[in-house]
C-alpha cells in the first residue's frame, strides 16, 4: 500500500480561506449574472428535489399515528412491495446510510460472525466501525476490480475459515455496494454468481444501496431484478434528492420479525416517520428515483466524454453510475479548484488521481462550465 500525505480539503480548495463550512461560500449557481461552477464534490452536496419538498408539505397536514403506523410509511411499503416485485417485504424508514447498514448487518450476524465486503466498501472503510459496533462481529474486506467483490477465491475463503472453527469468524453475510464506491456496477451475472456462493454455504447478502437509484438506471434492468437473492436491502434516498431518509428494506421475510426491535434499540426508529417515509414515497412515485439517477449518470457520462477527448486525462474505472475517477495533471486541477469549481483528490488512487461526482441536479451547463474552464485553466 503506497504511502502518502492526505490532500485536506481545504489543500484542495487552495485560495479559498476555510471559514467552518466551505459549501457555504460556493456561490449559487443559479443566480442569475454568477459565473457557473459545477459542484463535483459530492452527491450529498445537492439540494431536496422539490417533489420530496412538495411530499413533505403534503404530509404536515393534522395528526398522524407515530413510530411508523401512519399512512405513509404503509404506502411506502405498498409502493416498495411494487417495485421490488415482493409482496412480503417491510421496508423500514431510518435516518442515514450507515446507520441502515448497520442494523441490517446486525440482524443477520451474531458477535462471534463476520460480513465480507470488498475492502472499498463504505461499511469497511467510510463508518468509523459503524457496522462492528452495532453486531459485534467482524468485516472481513475483500478484493476484486472496480471495487466489486471477484466472486473467484471466496468459496476457498469461506471453507478456510469454517475449516478453523471456533477460531475463525464464520462468515454469515456477503454485502455488496451497487452501485459502488469506483462508479462501477454489479451486473446481474455477478449478483447471481455471489449469491450462489451465498446459498453453497448458508449465508444471507446485503445490498449497500445508498445509489440503487444510480445502478437501476444504469443497467436498465427491472429493479426486482437487481435485487433477487438480496436479504435486506439499505435503500438510498438522501443522495438521490431526499432531505434525510433511507430505509432498511428487509426482502426475506423470515428476517423481519426482530428488526423491529434493532431498528428501535438503535435510535433510528422515527417517532413521526411519515416525514421520513413521504420523501421516499415522493421519489418512488412514478419512476422519479430512477430518472434522477438517470440524470445523474448521464452527466457523469458527458464530463467522461468531454474530458477523454482532452490530453493528459487518465480514466480510472469504467464509468457505470454517477462517479468519475481520472487522473489529472496537478497544476490543471489546481487551476479548476481555484476558478470554484469542487471536487475531490482521491489520493487512494493515485497522486494524481481525482473523484467527481455528479448528481440529479448536475447541468449540461454545470459540466460545459467544468470543461471550458478546464480548457482554459
Ligand atoms: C456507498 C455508501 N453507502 C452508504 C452511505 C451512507 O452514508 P451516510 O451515513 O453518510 O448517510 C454512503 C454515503 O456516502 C455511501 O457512499
Amino acid at each position: 500500500m503506497r504511502s502518502y500525505r492526505p490532500r485536506s480539503i481545504i489543500d484542495s480548495f487552495g485560495p479559498i480561506a476555510y471559514t467552518g463550512n466551505v459549501f457555504s461560500r460556493l456561490p449559487d449557481v443559479r443566480a442569475p449574472n454568477v459565473k457557473v461552477t459545477a459542484n463535483f464534490a459530492s452527491d450529498n452536496t445537492a439540494a431536496v428535489h422539490p417533489a420530496v419538498m412538495a411530499a413533505l408539505a403534503d404530509v404536515n397536514t393534522g395528526n398522524a399515528a407515530a413510530y411508523g403506523h401512519d399512512e405513509t410509511t404503509e404506502a411506502l411499503n405498498i409502493r416498495m412491495r411494487a417495485v421490488f416485485g415482493n409482496p412480503d417485504l417491510r421496508a423500514f424508514p431510518v435516518f442515514n446510510g450507515s446507520a441502515c447498514n448497520g442494523l441490517a448487518l446486525s440482524r443477520m450476524i451474531r458477535p462471534y460472525e463476520s460480513v465480507l465486503s470488498h475492502r472499498q466498501a463504505h461499511i469497511n472503510n467510510d463508518e468509523c466501525g459503524l457496522p462492528e459496533f452495532f453486531t459485534g462481529g467482524k468485516l472481513v474486506p475483500l478484493d476484486g476490480p472496480g471495487a466489486k467483490i471477484d466472486p473467484d477465491g471466496i468459496g476457498r475463503l469461506i471453507e478456510s475459515s469454517l475449516g478453523h472453527s471456533p477460531h475463525t469468524s464464520r462468515p454469515k453475510v456477503i454485502s455488496v455496494t451497487q452501485s459502488t464506491e469506483l462508479g462501477t456496477t454489479y451486473k446481474l451475472e455477478d449478483l447471481r454468481a455471489l449469491r450462489a456462493i451465498a446459498d453453497r454455504f448458508g449465508m444471507f447478502m446485503h445490498m449497500d444501496g445508498a445509489r440503487i437509484a444510480n445502478a437501476v438506471a444504469s443497467l436498465g434492468a427491472d429493479p426486482a431484478e437487481v435485487v433477487r437473492g438480496i436479504d435486506i436491502l439499505s435503500f438510498g434516498g438522501t443522495k438521490n434528492g431526499a432531505m434525510l431518509a433511507e430505509a432498511a428494506v428487509i426482502l426475506n421475510p423470515a428476517l423481519i420479525d426482530d428488526f423491529a426491535y434493532i431498528h428501535k434499540r438503535a435510535g433510528q426508529l422515527p417517532s413521526k416517520a411519515r416525514y421520513v417515509s413521504a420523501q421516499l414515497l415522493a421519489l418512488l412515485t412514478g419512476d422519479l428515483w430512477i430518472e434522477l439517477g438517470a440524470q445523474a449518470n448521464a452527466m457523469a457520462r458527458a464530463l467522461r466524454n468531454g474530458l477523454l477527448a482532452m490530453d493528459g486525462i487518465g480514466l480510472l474505472y469504467p464509468v457505470e453510475a454517477n462517479e468519475l475517477f481520472v487522473t489529472l495533471p496537478r497544476a490543471k486541477a489546481d487551476a479548476v479548484l481555484a476558478k470554484g469549481h469542487r471536487f475531490y483528490p482521491w489520493p487512494n488512487e493515485g497522486d494524481d488521481a481525482y473523484r467527481l461526482v455528479t448528481s440529479y441536479m448536475t447541468t449540461q451547463a454545470d459540466v460545459d462550465a467544468f470543461l471550458s474552464d478546464y480548457v482554459n485553466a
